[in-house]
């Protein structure tokens, strides 16, 4: 297993895959718009966001981070762990080391505002309880009832 900068050919197609028909990222987040194509894909790659994959042996995609700066409220990140990878530990070590290599590059560093934010349901729980490992803690409501958002503040150290 191993940590990448980046999508393969491959890794797209399994993302795009997962995207339409893992039940938990389904339930969970908005990437069966997101990523429903190739070109529904290549439209969201504009939005410039550093990507991240965790692969095994053969780069079949079992995990993929990414992050970016989102308005004025400084940087967002997300995490999805795939089906073979999923529920077994492997996220905290995968988000805490690509958050890090993402936070001493230029974009990061050269902000005004490195305070981060997520939008999480309340009702899923291995994404909270990673979250508050890393230093997040809830700041209000989403944009629906059912999610909250998370803020973590500048100076965090995991
Ligand atoms: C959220 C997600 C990335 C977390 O990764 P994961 O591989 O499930 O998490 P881990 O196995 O590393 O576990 C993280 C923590 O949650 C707990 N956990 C794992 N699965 C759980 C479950 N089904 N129910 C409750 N807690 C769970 C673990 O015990 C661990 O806590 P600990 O460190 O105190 O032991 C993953 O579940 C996922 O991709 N879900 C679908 C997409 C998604 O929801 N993404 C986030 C959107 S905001």
């Amino acid at each position: 297993m191993e940590i990448k900068k980046g999508l393969s050919e491959k890794n797209i197609g399994q993302l795009i895959d997962y995207a339409n028909n893992d039940e938990e990222v389904k339930r969970f987040t908005s990437d069966a718009g997101r990523f429903k194509n190739r070109e529904s894909y290549d439209e969201w790659l504009k939005k410039g966001r550093a990507i991240y994959a965790l692969v095994d042996e053969e780069d079949n995609l079992l995990g993929i981070t990414w992050f970016g700066k989102e308005g004025e409220g400084g940087f967002t990140l997300a995490i999805r762990t795939y089906e073979r990878a999923r529920h077994k530990g492997f996220s905290y070590n995968f988000l805490k080391e690509t958050m890090n290599d993402f936070m001493k590059g230029d974009e990061y560093q050269g902000a005004e505002n490195k305070e981060w934010w997520l939008e999480t349901s309340k009702d899923n729980s291995a994404a909270t309880i990673l979250y508050e490992k890393l230093g997040f803690r809830i700041d209000g409501e989403g944009k629906s009832f059912e999610k909250v958002i998370y803020r973590r503040r500048p100076g965090f150290v995991s």
